[in-house]
């Protein structure tokens, strides 16, 4: 029997994208294999390391535990779309070059969803407050604190914007 497919209209990085989608394919698997956006990456895919971390309506979500369905009519970011609009990196992503805030670079996508939510919603965080944001994404390479500086500095730089 053949599967019963769905419409969707989502925005995805400013840009309204259609599809029709079987009701258990996954976000992250819509957002990778249909539209290649391939910067969001895959873990564990049980909702633990976060690297597959994107903005659902501006909040971190974990593409791996939605299904692509459940975004139509919202606005999904992704490691793509925080980039400046002429392709040059962010602030934020700057401050991780920067601060050494990525080595193998497996947890950096969803590191900078989860690190510029926080700076969205909290522009001069304390180390505390970066933590927090940042405690749903496991690293194995480098020891979170050059992830924390760099979030701070990130901060720091658009202090002075
Ligand atoms: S791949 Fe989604 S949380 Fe690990
Ligand atoms: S930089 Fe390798 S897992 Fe974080």
């Amino acid at each position: 029997m053949s599967e019963t497919l769905h419409a969707i209209e989502v925005q995805v990085n400013g840009r309204k994208v259609s599809g029709t989608v079987p009701a258990r394919l996954s976000l992250v698997d819509w957002l990778r294999e249909e539209l290649r956006l391939t910067g969001t990456h895959v873990g564990c895919e049980h909702g633990i390391c976060g690297a597959c971390s994107v903005m659902l309506d501006g909040e971190p979500v974990r593409s791996c535990l939605m299904y692509a369905v459940q975004a139509n009519g919202h606005r999904v970011t992704t490691v793509e779309g925080l980039a400046q609009a002429d392709g040059s990196m962010s602030v934020l992503q700057d401050s991780f070059c920067e601060s050494h805030g990525l080595q193998c670079g497996y947890c950096t996508p969803g590191m900078l969803i989860a690190s510029q939510a926080l700076l969205d919603s909290t522009p001069d965080p304390s180390e505390a407050q970066i933590r927090d944001a940042i405690g749903g994404n496991l690293c194995r390479c480098t020891g979170y604190q050059p992830i924390v500086d760099a979030v701070r500095l990130a901060a720091d730089r658009m202090k002075q914007k």
